[in-house]
């Protein structure tokens, strides 16, 4: 069962980021989906926070992937956070990345990923924000999902 909530501000979005990172471990995958503007990088900046990472957290779309490094916190964990935009549908692009963090440590996160990294891990954290046209509500749905 998927778990829905309604996001009526950006903070509340970030909070909600907060609380993923709580269930989140190293080597997990978080694949966000929802349109332009829909939140998910305000989502990722509240993942950042409860994992604790240092720094600031922008759009990676220039870039393809942001590394974050774990922070000083006790149980920080490193984020990987990845536009999937930019990945153009090659499914094995992010390896080719030749990241200098190493996946299995790090939680990953990727925009626009739906349908293009789910094979790298055995489940994921599927995140969908939907927007509500003319106002700044946004509404969540999320579940972990292994793809058969
Ligand atoms: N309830 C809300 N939740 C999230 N963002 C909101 C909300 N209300 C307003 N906003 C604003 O909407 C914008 C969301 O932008 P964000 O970059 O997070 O979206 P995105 O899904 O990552 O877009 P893109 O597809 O371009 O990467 C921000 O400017 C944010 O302040
Ligand atoms: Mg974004």
């Amino acid at each position: 069962m998927a778990d829905q909530r309604i996001l009526p501000t950006v903070e509340d979005t970030e909070a909600l980021g907060r609380e993923l990172a709580a269930d989140l471990r190293a080597g997990d995958l978080v694949v966000l989906d929802g349109p332009l503007g829909a939140g998910k990088t305000a989502l990722t900046r509240g993942i950042a926070a409860g994992l604790g990472v240092e720094g600031r957290v922008s759009s990676p779309t220039f870039i393809i992937a942001r590394q974050h490094r774990a922070g000083p916190r006790p149980g920080a964990i490193a984020l990987v956070h990845v536009d999937a935009y930019r990945l153009g549908g090659d499914l094995d692009e992010l390896d080719a990345l030749d990241l200098d963090t190493d996946l299995d440590d790090a939680v990953v996160v990727v925009e626009w990923g739906l349908g293009v990294v789910e094979h790298l891990a055995d489940r994921h954290l599927r995140v969908l924000l939907r927007r509500e046209p003319e106002s700044d509500t946004r509404t969540a749905t999320w579940e972990w999902v292994s793809p058969t």
